[in-house]
């Protein structure tokens, strides 16, 4: 299933090829919490990242431009593990990752959504976020859907630029149905974000590797940071010193809130998602999930074109939804206020969801 022309520009690997037919029968995801340490032992000794200009609406603010890791560079990362290896007789979720990182935009349900592109309403999310201009310092944070986590990343680059020392910890929670997403993409963003923030220039004075060129700490231009283990050890006392927890978790919306439930985990006070509400099938499990995740007093956010043209969601199917017969006996119903509009070309939304109970 393709959503051409719904994501933004990227690199040159971002050719939209003929979708892939859905598989028969589909077995979702499980829920996996992916561990920091393995997730950094498991990235390549160097990663090259282009710039990503977000334009900022609050007035008099500068636009601001966050670095991402580049997809190609994704790709080659999986070529040189072998992952594209045509004799390897079982496919791995590696070797899947490959085939979409050719084709981005392509989501194919229950195997691969779309979490490799940015789309164009995780920017709006961080242009709104940045008009309410809140503090995120000791919040529990969850981005659902993040794929390259672009609001989540404008959180820690905000939180890297602040305080370290402000008390509470913060709570980051990154969730993408794939796992192969968060470990190629997101969180090469997030350390990106550090890299680029003067929590990282905090380090640099004080103990850089001698033998190591790093690029220029400057998120205008493209380049290439080595990840070595004094890098990532840095960051990772960074994330300590800022008292930053993150937490990356895959699989299915229904294996998340299973989880949740059975884990008593605490609600959370901002909880965000963009570009999530295109499957109409997907819809109850989604509702359900953000009515648990959302706290008494939350801010949750979804960012939505209004109409997802060939899928069939949208924004106005999103806040039906809400207040859908099997939502109301589930316990979950809200309602959705507007609280931002692009009505140029495809319509985007951001949506304010108030929980009835
Ligand atoms: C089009 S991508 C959007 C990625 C990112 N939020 C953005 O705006 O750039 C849709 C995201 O929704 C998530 N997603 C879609 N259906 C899902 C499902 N049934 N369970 C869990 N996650 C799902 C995937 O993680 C995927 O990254």
């Amino acid at each position: 299933m393709s959503m051409f022309d719904f994501g933004i520009e990227e690199d040159a690997t971002d050719n939209h090829e003929e979708p892939t037919a859905p598989p028969k029968t589909v077995q979702l995801e499980p829920f996996a919490q992916l561990d920091l340490s393995q997730l950094l032992d498991s990235l390549p000794p160097l990663i090259s990242f282009s710039p990503l200009p977000i334009r900022l609406w609050a007035g008099g603010r500068d636009n601001i431009t966050l670095s991402r890791r580049d997809l190609f560079d994704a790709r080659f990362q999986l070529i040189s593990e072998g992952h594209g290896d045509e004799s390897s007789s079982k496919p791995t979720p590696s070797t899947a990752a490959l085939g979409f990182l050719d084709a981005p935009s392509d989501l194919v349900p229950g195997v691969y959504e779309g979490g490799l592109k940015t789309w164009e309403c995780s920017l709006d999310l961080v242009g709104y976020l940045d008009t309410l201009d809140l503090h995120f310092s000791g919040k529990r944070i969850l981005e659902i859907g993040c794929g390259t986590g672009i609001p989540s990343v404008f959180i820690l680059h905000r939180l890297f630029c602040g305080d370290s020392t402000s008390g509470s910890e913060t709570h980051v929670h990154l969730q993408d149905y794939n796992a192969s997403v968060l470990e190629l993409i997101t969180l090469p963003n997030i350390i990106l974000a550090w890299y680029m923030s003067p929590a990282e220039q905090e380090y640099r004075s004080s103990e850089s590797d001698p033998d190591t060129e790093y690029p220029p700490a400057d998120p205008t231009a493209s380049g290439e940071l080595p990840l070595t283990p004094t890098l990532k050890a840095a960051f990772v006392a960074s994330l300590s010193k800022y008292g930053i927890k993150l937490t990356f978790s895959s699989g299915a919306w229904g294996s998340l809130h299973a989880h949740l439930e059975s884990t008593s985990e605490p609600s959370y006070d901002l909880v965000l998602t963009s570009e999530t509400v295109y499957r109409t099938e997907s819809l109850h499990a989604l509702i359900a999930l953000l009515h648990r995740v959302s706290g008494p007093n939350a801010m949750c956010l979804v960012a939505a074109k209004v109409l997802y043209f060939g899928v069939g969601g949208g924004v106005s199917e999103f806040s039906a939804a809400l207040q859908s017969k099997a939502i109301i006996q589930a316990g979950c119903a809200g309602k959705a206020e507007s609280v931002w509009e692009r009505k140029v070309g495809v319509g985007r939304k951001i949506l304010r969801i108030q929980w009835e109970a």
